[in-house]
């Protein structure tokens, strides 16, 4: 291990030059315009998977953005990683905040600035540069491995269930590796055994074929806007809990052990509020902020819109409104049954005075393993390695759908080897990824694939 690790460190410069390459790619899945960009960095990862020493290399086409596949299966009898990522990253707007352009990656105070940094593009090219170290120096791998990168992860992977459906033979492995989450804080590398699902709503409100003056017809008629913030108002009551009848049912209670061993872990309350610019902390009472944002579900209005918001002022009630929801889920909890509750409720508590449409968008299940689980155990030895500190264990809020995929239709084990950090601003204006920690990350993959070697099949 040590010349692979020696290549690592002699060629750090030569990194971010690439890296910067591969974030000049405006690989937004969610803007048509940018559809062709998101397909030269499929056709970018690709090329770079052929260069690092990956086999069979190709795009995969779905009806959405390609996946990208590469195999490198020179290691009979020892395991096989299948390894997830995602290539494409989120829209930049509000594009003024950004201190420096988001697809010119600028270093600043030992950070990578652009879109993609650390959600995903920065993560998945640290896999790519352990796997060429290990290849350049000793021409092999010690594991094998197949790597699928997605093009539609931030739109919600609407292709990739049926991609993997559709393709178990080839992605046929030992254990998914994703590196697609932050540490649990700076200096605190983690390994994350759990996640949060997802269920995303769209609600439209007609109350009239056309805007009306306020004058003449206030008082005639509901107010759409009024409408929609009741509505809204009725999903959680003042302590934080969410009032959809049945949607708590088979949220699984925390452990008193997960309990205890959250409050261990390094968490200053206060600094966090402060980090985020928020006066107060809130959420459901009962719950310690960890406890909140790992372990329990949560519903959120993502946007709103309705009615005059331009400068001035203008006398109108709107004929429309529109809220964008979504909830978080957690272990127990489907999708499914969640978005039959989340409708009926919606529909009993919407008055007759609106018209009602509820379009259901994407989402996940939530998903959790247990971290005795070896391959857990061999990331956190990696972990140790790359970054000097034993890592801790931690659950996190976000989702990534494919996970729990990975587990029911191909019956895998997943580890999460996350080395971004919670304040890099994914999916905000100045993403950033910090450069110690893609370091350290690059030298921990490389470990990662050694310790998975020496797991028995
Ligand atoms: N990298 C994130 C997932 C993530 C975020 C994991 C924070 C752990 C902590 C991923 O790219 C993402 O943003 N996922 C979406 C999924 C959604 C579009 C279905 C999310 O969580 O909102
Ligand atoms: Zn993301």
């Amino acid at each position: 291990m040590n010349n692979v690790i020696d290549f690592i460190n002699t060629s750090r410069d030569r990194y971010l030059d690439e890296l910067k390459n591969y974030l000049a790619i405006p690989s937004i899945s969610a803007l048509p315009e940018h559809a062709a960009d998101t397909r030269r960095c499929a056709e970018w990862s690709a090329e770079e998977m052929t260069r690092i020493g990956l086999q069979n290399v190709r795009l995969i086409d779905t009806p959405g953005h390609p996946v990208v596949y590469g195999e490198w299966l020179g290691a009979p009898g020892a395991p096989t990683i299948l390894f997830y990522g995602h290539y494409d990253v989120q829209p930049v707007d509000p594009l003024e905040l950004w201190e420096s352009p988001p697809f010119e990656a600028t270093i600043r105070d030992g950070e990578i600035y652009a879109r993609g940094s650390a959600d995903d593009k920065g993560q998945v090219f640290m896999h790519f540069k352990a796997i060429e170290a290990h290849m350049k120096q000793n021409g092999r791998l010690p594991m094998n491995i197949k790597m699928i990168l997605e093009g539609e992860e931030e739109v919600g992977s609407a292709n990739l269930d049926n991609f993997i459906k559709a393709n178990k033979d080839l992605l046929a492995a030992d254990v998914v590796v994703i590196s697609d989450s932050p540490m649990f804080d700076r200096g605190i590398p983690s390994i994350c055994y759990g996640l949060r699902g997802l269920v995303y709503f769209q609600i439209d409100l007609r109350g009239s074929k056309s805007d009306l003056h306020s004058g003449s017809f206030g008082g005639a008629v509901a107010n759409p806007n009024m409408v929609l913030a009741n509505i809204l108002a009725q999903m959680k009551d003042r302590s934080g809990r969410i009032r959809i009848p049945g949607f708590y049912d088979d949220v699984r209670e925390l452990t008193q052990e997960e309990k205890d061993q959250w409050k261990r872990l390094p968490f200053n309350e206060k600094r966090y509020a402060k980090e985020l610019g928020a006066p107060r902390l809130f959420g459901e009472k009962g719950y310690t902020t960890l406890e909140r944002v790992w372990a329990r579900p949560t519903f959120e209005v993502n946007g709103i819109i309705g009615g005059f918001t331009g400068e001035g002022a203008k006398t109108v009630i709107p004929a429309v409104a529109m809220a964008k929801v979504s909830m978080r889920l957690v272990p127990n909890q489907d999708p499914d049954r969640i978005a039959e509750l989340f409708e009926a409720y919606v529909k009993k508590v919407t008055p007759k005075t609106v018209q009602l449409k509820v379009t259901r968008m994407h989402g996940g299940k939530p998903w959790m393993t247990e971290f005795d689980n070896p391959f857990v155990q061999a990331a956190g030895r990696a972990i140790e390695k790359g970054f000097g500190k034993t890592p801790v264990f931690n659950r996190e809020g976000g989702s990534i759908p494919v996970v729990a995929t990975f587990s029911e239709i191909l019956g895998l084990p997943s580890v999460l080897f996350g080395i971004g950090l919670p304040d890099e601003n994914a999916h905000a204006p100045n993403e950033k990824l910090d450069l110690g920690n893609f370091h350290g990350g690059v030298i921990a993959s490389a470990y990662l694939y050694e310790e998975i070697a020496g797991i028995r099949k």
